[in-house]
């Protein structure tokens, strides 16, 4: 028989009115991590709003694929919408898998065959700028890359220079603003703060400066966009629809993977042995031309580094909420409860992986299959990124593209730390590019 919640041991720490929220909120990475001594589950109170944090491998197989079905995005995602309105993130069941199967099929690997030239092409652009022994601030920089990037594959299109530069300040800002909200209690969200005004007025700048973006790429002809192509397929009635798709491919697709290229340059400039391997591979396989589609699966090594970086960097936190009753491991678990869980805590678990917190790239060219759901940096299941093949192809192929023509140093007096938000980021990134 089914055990209950009541059964389900809570966390440590808890205070009243505010539960574990300032735990949460001082340190919330470390806080997340020293969670996984509760086994399957654990419950913890944000504010008076109790949730449960899936730990176990069986957990989180039960929540992303088993019972996939009786969970739904629920109210942590819709405090993020006023940022991504009406769209796939928010919706559930029939219209949630129609509409992303929308989207992903034209995010498949093949698709990309014919773009990947022009998105080299915009990394050795923009790294054009650069000189010999310059700081650079990485963030910013990949942050700008992967912008570019994934406005053209969804708009078809850049934004005006001036305009992207104001873009990526409130972008930035915006982003930072959900995770701090997401640990507050859910009745704070409507009161005048400082962190709900910010928010609201970036969203608001985010999405009407996107559907501006996106109207105009649809009177162009000869655009090859990915919302466009959307739009032809949904009929015109449904514009509004795949604009707002679009919204949800920029969110989730910009930040995610300036911040994967960031972790892969600060582990290289971290290991220089590594670097000047990885410099090796890429320079034996491509030489001096721009690196292609067809060069990526020919670099083990520098898929290697990708990988243990992601492993190391994995999302904070993926929630969903009960549609219905349910059972996780054995526990019954009522409708309209909260679900949390961590691929960043999970990929970090000494029971998968040796040296949990060292980059060790030699570990991925054993088989990696025994590490099932523990190594999940896209998620899993029905909400699995459907970014993941562009992902996949764009951090090869920019990491080799910069380190062609750069060695990167990283400035061993600044500590990194990561830090919580929509992904774990670096607190700050500078490195001292050097011409090879
Ligand atoms: C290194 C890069 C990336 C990482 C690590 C990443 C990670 C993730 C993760 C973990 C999820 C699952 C969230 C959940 O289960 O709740 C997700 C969903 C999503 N990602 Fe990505 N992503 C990346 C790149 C991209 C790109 C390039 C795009 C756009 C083209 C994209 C678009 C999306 C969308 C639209 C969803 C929501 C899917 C749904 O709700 O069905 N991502 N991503």
């Amino acid at each position: 028989m089914a055990s209950t919640l009541a059964d389900v041991p809570q966390a440590s720490g808890r205070l009243p009115i505010v539960g574990h929220s300032l735990a949460m909120l001082r340190d919330p990475l470390t806080y997340i991590e020293s969670l996984r001594t509760y086994g399957h589950l654990v419950r913890i109170d944000v504010g008076r709003t109790e949730l449960l944090f899936a730990l176990s491998i069986e957990a989180l197989d039960d929540v992303l694929r088993n019972k996939a079905a009786d969970f739904g995005q629920g109210r942590f995602m819709h405090r993020a919408e006023p940022l991504i309105p009406n769209s796939m993130l928010l919706v559930d069941g029939e219209e949630h898998i129609d509409r992303r199967r929308h989207a992903q099929q034209h995010l498949r690997r093949d698709a990309f065959r014919a773009v990947t030239e022009r998105h080299v092409n915009l990394v050795q652009q923009h790294m054009s700028s650069w000189t010999d022994r310059q700081w650079i601030d990485v963030l910013e920089e990949t942050l700008t890359i992967a912008l570019r990037t994934v406005l053209h594959v969804t708009l078809g299109r850049q934004f005006p220079l001036v305009r992207e530069i104001e873009f990526r300040r409130v972008f930035g800002k915006t982003l930072h603003l959900i995770s701090r909200r997401v640990m507050i209690p859910t009745w704070a969200d409507k009161l005048p703060l400082p962190v709900n005004r910010s928010f609201e007025r970036g969203s608001n700048y985010l999405t009407t400066f996107i559907t501006q973006e996106a109207r105009r790429s649809l009177d162009e002809e000869q655009n090859s966009g990915i919302m466009k192509r959307i739009v032809q397929e949904y009929g015109e009635e449904k514009i509004g629809t795949a604009i707002s798709d679009t919204i949800a491919m920029i969110m989730g697709g910009t930040e995610t993977l300036a911040s994967g290229i960031s972790w892969v340059l600060y582990h290289l400039g971290k290991a220089p042995e590594i670097q000047s391997n990885v410099w090796a591979e890429i320079h034996e396989t491509i030489g001096d031309r721009p690196p292609s589609f067809d060069d990526i699966d020919k670099m083990p090594l520098l898929a290697q580094v990708i990988r243990e970086s992601l492993r190391l960097y994995s999302a904070p936190i993926l929630a969903r909420t009960c549609i219905r009753e349910t059972v996780i491991t054995g526990v019954r678990v009522p409708a309209g409860t909260s679900v949390f869980l961590s691929p960043y805590a999970t990929s970090r678990n000494p029971q998968f992986f040796d040296r949990p917190t060292d980059f060790l790239p030699d570990r991925w060219s054993v088989d990696e299959k025994a590490t099932r759901l523990a190594f999940i940096p896209f998620g899993a299941g029905r909400r699995k990124c459907p970014g993941e093949h562009l992902a996949m192809l764009e951090l090869p192929l920019f990491v080799a593209a910069i380190l062609q023509k750069w060695r990167l140093v990283l400035d061993p007096t600044v500590p990194v730390r990561p830090t919580f938000a929509v992904t774990v980021r670096p607190n700050q990134l500078r490195m001292v590019v050097r011409k090879r």
